[in-house]
Parts: C-alpha cells; structure tokens; sequence
C-alpha cells in the first residue's frame, strides 16, 4: 500500500523525506517521489522501480528546501511508471495520496471540458486540479480544501504543498489513514506513526474525515464538517507503531479497518501491475497433481474458500483439511502433491506437525503465513507471504482476508501455468483483485446499519449463519468469529444443507444470517430464505443491491458492493466481522483478548 510523509521542518528535507519513504518500503511499491518548497516554489522529483532510484534522480539533481511530502506508490490506476508516480501538480497545487477517487473519471471530464489537461492516468492527478481551479475562487487554502474534499467519492489520505504557502503542509483522511506528528518546532503528516517514527514519538491520529494544516505553529485540525477539533496526543515508540490501537477502541475494529490496505499491501507481491500477471514464486502449478491444504480455525475456512478457486480456475484437485485431523489421518499423498500450510503465526503445532509429515514423506511444501520469520516459513520448501502486518486482537480479521487475498491471486497464477486461461482472462482476473481493497472499503461502509442489527443479535442465545459456494466457508467464518468474541452459540451450514435437519432449530428467537451476492446461487439461497422465514425465522441477509431487489419480504439487509463472484469472500468478509465485533461490544465481552482463546496456539 502507499506511503506517505510530510515535513515543515527546520533542516534540508529532501534525505529526512528518503529517511521516512525507506521506512514505509515493506509496504509494497513500485514508484517513488519527493516535492519540496524552494523560495515559494513547489520542485518535486520522482522515479520508477526502488527507492534507491529515486535517491540517484536525487544525486543528479539534488532538491533544497525544509519543508516537503513525499511517496511511495503501488500501482492502482495506471501503470507503474515515473508520470503516474506521486506527488501530481496542477498549477499551484502539488500533492501526494493514498487510497482510490472513485468518481474520478467524472471530474476528470468536468476539468477537461473547462480546458484543464492531465500528465497522467491516475486518479490523484484530479484532486490536484480540482483543489488548484478552487483555489482560484476560493484562496484560503484550508477553505479551499474543504470544498474539494466535498467533491470526492472514494478513499483518501492526502498531503499537499501549495506553491506560495512556504510555511503549510495540509493532509486530509477519508479511509485511509492519516497522522500528525509533533517535533520540536517541526510538524510532520504520515501515513502510519512509521513513517513519522525517525523524526517524532508524539503522534495524533486523525479520525475519518478530518483535515488538517501543518505549520511551523503546530497543526490545525477540522472535522468534516470543518469545524475545528482537537484529538488526542499519544506517545508511540517506533517498535510499537506497528502495533498501535489509533483512535480505535479494539485492535481487531482497527485490523478490520486495516484490511483494504492489508488486502493491497499482500496482493503486491502476487500480482505484477506492468504485465496483469499473477505471480506464484517458488512453485510451477503445472508440475502440481494435487493441492492438499491444511490449517486450522479460521485459516482452515481461508483454505475451503481457495478450494473453489483452483478447482474452477486452475482445474486442480485440492483437498482442505484441519490440521489436527490430518497429521493422525495418515493420508495418502500422491509425491506430485503440494501441502500448503496456511496460517497467520505460522506456529500453530498442528498445522506445523502436519507441514512437516509431509515434508518427511518428500512432498513438496508451502508455508502461507503472515509471520514470515516463524516456524512454518523456516521450514516449507516454499514461502508464501500475506502482508497484513502484526495481528493483535485474537480473532482473526484481516490475515484471514490477506490469507483469501493471497491464496486468489496465487488460484490464477495457477490457472495461467496450467493452460486453463489465457494472458487476457488473467488480466482481468488480477484487475479484479486490484479493485478488492476499494470494495472491502466500501463494504466496511455498511457499518453504523450492522452496529443497529448487532443490538438485536446480542440477545439471541443461538445464531445460524447461512451461504453456498466460496460464501459457505464464510458462513463457517462468520459463525466462528460470531461465538469466539460474544460467547453466543452460532453455527455455519451450506445453505442446501438446512433441509437436512438444521431447519429444526428455526423458531423466532433464533437470527439467520444469509450471506448471499447475486450469484448464480442466488436464485436458490432465497428459496431457503423462504422457508426460513415460512417457520418463523428472522433473516439478516447480506448481499448486493441486485440481491438487495430480491430479497423476500420480512428479510433484513445488510448492502455489500455488487462485485464479480472470484473476488466476493473477500467483499463480503467485513460485514460478517462487524457483527461479530458490534454483538461482542454490545454484550461487554473482551473483544481482543476473549476468554479461553491464545493468539497463537503452539500445543495440540
Ligand atoms: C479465529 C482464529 C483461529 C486461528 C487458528 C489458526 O479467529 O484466529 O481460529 O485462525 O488458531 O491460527 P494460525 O492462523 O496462526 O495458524
């Protein structure tokens, strides 16, 4: 995901602006660049590829200044190259951003037709006119400012020099986030309190919707509204940064926040944004007779939902299997075999006794973990990284998304080695993962109606979690998520399934919650739905607007982006965490820390 960094600062900013970028590199990027105010003037320099890159533009023509912003980008719209890297100017205005301007290309036509033209194919490159062509009715650059972020749809964190304000930074967050930093006569913006880390420990994270100036004063904030605000200050090491709650009140209502740039961050090192090409280093799924997943919990259900993809991808058996029962099943494993292990703290004992049973028995292996120095990844033949950055609240979010993020990515690759779909089909297949964080955003929008349904599920003593397809291992999901943090009994069923005796416990003080995108399956879900709702059954059910249309009378719903069916575990994952997490709070129960459960369980 993209970094961020702005400095009003005392001293020559253009190595202090490297300083930071080199910190934000484990984010994932493939473009750098840097702008600085020199005597009132913005200059900015910029590179594709590493940041060292961007240093030897830097050593050719070195940039002055104390006061300046700079990125680090990974591609989204346009491709990776040195006109859509970051910062964008138009006119006056320079900027850097993070996050994706989903009614872009209307305002990019609104711009041309008044005569404005554009040097690159990005989506950024907007903002900065639109603030540049206020800025020329309006000239209070924070008034100015507001009324462009008015006109925005879509997610962002923004930092911004305007030529002429010698002594301004401004940031703004919608989505994305944003902080300030405190220094010693110098103020700083960043995306993370990382990026802020070499220069300060005093962080302010600002909350959605806010914007804000930086000068050598202090900072200003104001709401959305554009009130002005103040918010709290935080002393944050740079160790615990990675770790840091934020204005959030759980880690996991954080790491749930956390996952359009989690999502992004891990899809990063499987999809190339030059060539569309989806990547599987270390391993040729054209040599794979069999994929035999293993893990368990929730990683367990990031597994089921992969089977789907490489069956109906890449045309590969692949066969899901908790761990505990696999490494006492002896299986019989063909030596053309993968075993994947998939696991956020890659130490779990059983899914690691597992790895290893195979890998005695000279099968190939795989490690899909998030702790990239555990066990697990030391020891698989072949290491597959999720991005999501540490997980601190016990139940998984977003390594379960990352897990899905990266296990899709890796589906296609797979189809693309086996010969099951050309150079086109995967492109369209990665450009569809491209738009997954924005959809997970998007998706996490449904939250203030999922906080209203959790009052109602907290009361319920059972709750039934419903979904076919890739969305049955999400019902398993949600209904794991669902008992582990409010203590309420749930249990998932494939849809299909309910006739066959969970109908049984339908009755009016029992919740369903149907997860249902209009799919192909759609038609059918609904038809259970009403026979639910035919014996009394109260139904909460997510799903797009299309589904939304056809819901039967009496069903509640929750509104997810309409999306294509490859990528709606993902969409679709969010909404079932919120509940969980609002049902949790709603009930007073520790949310990051629930009872009986270890973050990391290394016994059987
Ligand atoms: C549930 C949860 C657990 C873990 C399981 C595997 O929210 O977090 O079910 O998914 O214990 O852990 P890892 O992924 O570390 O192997």
């Amino acid at each position: 995901m993209c970094g961020i960094i702005g400095i009003v600062g005392v001293e020559p900013v253009a190595d202090r602006l490297i300083d930071s970028l080199k910190r934000l590199e484990y984010r994932g990027y493939d473009s750098a660049g840097v702008a600085a105010m020199v005597d009132g003037h913005v200059e900015r320099r910029r590179a594709q590829g590493k940041i060292r890159a961007l240093e030897a533009v830097l050593a050719q023509e070195p940039l002055a200044g104390t006061v300046g912003i700079g990125h680090t980008r990974w591609a989204t719209h346009g491709a990776p190259a040195e006109r859509n890297a970051h910062p964008h100017t138009a006119g006056r205005v320079t900027l850097v951003h993070n996050g994706i301007i989903e009614n872009y290309a209307e305002l990019r036509e609104e711009l041309r037709a008044e005569g404005r033209s554009f040097q690159s194919d990005t989506d950024t490159e907007v903002i900065a006119h639109l603030l540049d062509r206020t800025l020329e009715t309006i000239p209070d650059p924070l008034k100015a400012l507001k009324a462009t972020l008015d006109r925005l749809t879509g997610a962002y964190a923004l930092g911004i020099l305007v030529q002429g304000e010698k002594d301004l930074v401004m940031g703004a967050r919608r989505g994305s986030p944003l902080v300030v930093g405190h220094g010693r006569g110098e103020m700083f913006i960043g995306s993370d309190a990382l990026a802020v880390g070499p220069f300060t420990n005093r962080i302010v994270y600002l909350d959605e919707g806010d914007f804000v100036a930086i000068d050598h004063q202090g900072a200003r904030i104001f709401d959305a509204a554009g009130q002005p605000v103040t918010r709290p200050e935080r002393m944050v090491s740079p160790a615990a940064a990675l770790v840091e709650k934020g204005n959030y009140r759980h880690f996991m209502e954080k790491e749930i926040h956390d996952q359009p740039e989690a999502c992004q961050h891990t899809l990063s090192a499987y999809i190339d944004p030059v060539t569309a090409a989806a990547k599987a280093p270390g391993v040729d799924f054209a040599k794979v007779d069999k994929l035999q997943i293993v893990a368990c919990g929730t990683a367990s259900y990031a597994g089921m939902i992969a089977r789907y993809l490489f069956e109906r991808l890449a045309d590969l058996p692949c066969e899901v299997e908790i761990a505990s029962e696999f490494r006492y099943r002896r299986p019989a494993l063909a030596p053309g075999a993968l075993a994947l292990a998939v696991s956020q703290s890659g130490e779990t004992a059983d899914t690691l006794a597992a790895l290893r049973w195979c890998k005695e028995r000279g099968i190939q292996t795989a490690a899909l973990v998030n702790n990239h120095e555990s066990t697990m990844a030391r020891e698989a033949d072949v290491l597959f990284p999720t991005h999501a950055g540490p997980e601190i609240g016990v139940a998984s979010t977003k390594a379960f998304t990352s897990q899905v993020a990266a296990l899709t990515a890796l589906a296609v690759a797979a189809a693309r080695q086996r010969g099951r779909i050309d150079a086109a089909e995967e492109a369209r297949l990665t450009t569809l993962l491209m738009e997954v964080p924005r959809l997970i955003a998007q998706s996490i929008g449904a939250e203030d109606e999922i906080k209203a349904i959790a009052a109602d599920i907290a009361r319920a003593r059972d709750v039934l979690y419903l979904g076919r397809g890739a969305m049955y291992p999400l019902a398993l999901e949600g209904a794991l998520k669902l008992k582990e943090i409010s203590y309420i009994h749930a249990e998932g069923y494939a849809a299909g399934e309910l006739k066959h005796g969970p109908i049984a416990l339908v009755d009016e003080a029992t919740p369903i919650i149907v997860i249902a995108p209009s799919d192909e399956l759609f038609e059918k879900t609904a038809s259970n739905m009403s026979e639910v709702i035919a014996r009394g059954g109260r139904i909460v059910m997510i799903t797009d607007e299309a589904g939304a249309r056809h819901a039967p009378e009496g069903v509640r719903v929750v509104l997810a982006p309409a999306c294509d069916p490859v990528i709606a575990p993902l969409v679709f994952a969010a909404p079932i965490q919120l509940l969980a997490y609002y049902v949790a709070v709603q009930k007073g129960a520790d949310v990051d820390q629930p009872r009986n459960l270890a973050k990391s369980v290394t016994v059987e």
